[in-house]
């Protein structure tokens, strides 16, 4: 294979008998039944919001189900719950929670190699978790996966960026911006891990804003969510406020390309407005 084409999708947000976002979803699987990609990566949140709604996990499955190619899962604060450090969400990641996702998932973290690169995809809520025996067996086997990639460049996938403005920025006080990304112990070990292990490009979702830079001879991206937009017009962003999907191909040599593709035929769904009233006198 000269070139491996995958399209992440990220915060799909699909709930049980509703149809925003669906309307989204139901276009770009005919999107990809047109281009027919190698595989989907569905880098989180694929439910609407309520980690626990078995409903919403049922019917996210079978519309992910609907797609003509090959999707590896991973797991988004809204899928398992917040990190246990870092998040924010009053339900946080446990082992039913992540029981419940694999149940209907599959795995929650994964590597494989393809046209000369190694991709590795982990659970990101899990990071930070304060001792969960879980989080310990994912060092130790993000460890091992890199190391059998060893002299291929990598690209890793995980649903939280690691930091917002620098990997050196201590943890935010604001919760909103705390939840933002990755706790500061978390994301130093994983970067130490990323140095070593030859990962060149790191791939987020969460934000549902767009944003690519490059840092130490990594490359970052988060991308957007196929679902909405979060956050009313006067939060802090840092990236585009956008709905669409990012379609990389990865090519021999340690090359690739990305788009984002969606931002002329999805529906921008603002996801603020269905949560703000102003208050009766
Ligand atoms: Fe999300
Ligand atoms: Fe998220």
């Amino acid at each position: 294979m000269s070139e491996f084409r995958l399209i992440q999708v990220a915060d799909v947000h699909l709930g049980a008998g509703q149809s925003h976002h669906l309307d989204n979803w139901l276009k770009i699987l005919d999107w990809i039944a047109r281009e027919r990609p190698d595989l989907v990566v569905a880098n989180g949140d694929l439910v609407m919001g309520d980690p626990d709604n078995e409903a919403d996990h049922a019917f996210a499955r079978a519309q992910m189900g609907r797609l003509v190619v090959p999707c590896r899962y991973l797991p988004g604060n809204h899928d398992i719950g917040d990190n246990i450090i870092a998040g924010n969400m009053p339900k946080r990641v446990d082992d039913t929670r992540r029981a419940r996702f694999v149940r209907h998932f599959g795995e929650e973290r994964w590597a494989f190699a393809a046209a000369g690169w190694g991709f590795v995809g982990i659970n990101a809520q899990l990071l930070g978790s304060n001792g969960q025996s879980a989080e310990a067996e994912q060092w130790q086997w993000l460890e091992k996966a890199l190391a059998g990639f060893a002299g291929l460049p990598i690209a890793l996938f995980l649903h939280k960026p690691l930091f917002l403005d620098h990997p050196s920025e201590p943890d935010y006080e604001d919760p909103t911006l705390r939840q933002s990304c990755l706790d500061s112990g978390s994301r130093a070990q994983l970067i130490g891990l990323c140095q070593r292990g030859g990962v060149r490009l790191v791939s987020a979702g969460h934000k549902h804003q767009t944003r690519f830079f490059s840092l130490d001879n990594i490359y970052y991206l988060w991308g957007p969510s196929t679902a909405c937009v979060n956050g009313p017009p006067t939060a802090l962003h840092w990236g585009a406020r956008e709905v669409g999907f990012i379609d990389f191909r990865f090519r021999h040599g340690g090359t690739f390309e990305h788009r984002v593709v969606g931002g002329d035929f999805l529906f921008r769904h603002e996801s603020y407005m269905r949560k703000f009233a102003v208050a009766k006198p």
